[in-house]
């Protein structure tokens, strides 16, 4: 894993932006008490996860709906861990992400 700067932390609280880093399509959730990064692509068919509405630590995929915890990339309905998730830091008003090299 490698510490990446993603750039200003500017994201509204309650919405998502999506990053490519090192190929890598993620989506980064500014939450009220918290900064999550998760794969950007839903696991069932690719849907833009960063577009998706997020309450409570969960995100909704917006094409068909499946969600999924932020916190643990567990699929709400079947538990399973279908997403990875990304240790994310702000840093002096910059985001940084750790990502596999
Ligand atoms: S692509 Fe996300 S629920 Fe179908």
């Amino acid at each position: 894993m490698a510490w990446k700067k993603l750039g200003a932390a500017d994201i509204p609280v309650g919405q998502g932006r999506e990053f490519v880093v090192d190929g890598i399509v993620i989506a980064v959730f500014h939450l009220d008490d918290a900064w999550l990064a998760v794969d950007g692509m839903c696991a069932h068919q690719g849907g833009p996860l960063a577009q998706g509405h997020v309450d409570n630590h969960c995100v909704t995929c917006p094409w068909h709906g499946w969600q999924y915890d932020l916190r643990t990339g567990q699929n709400l309905l079947t538990g399973k861990k279908m997403l990875n998730t990304f240790p994310i830091e702000q840093r002096d008003g910059e985001l940084w992400i750790d990502v596999p090299v």
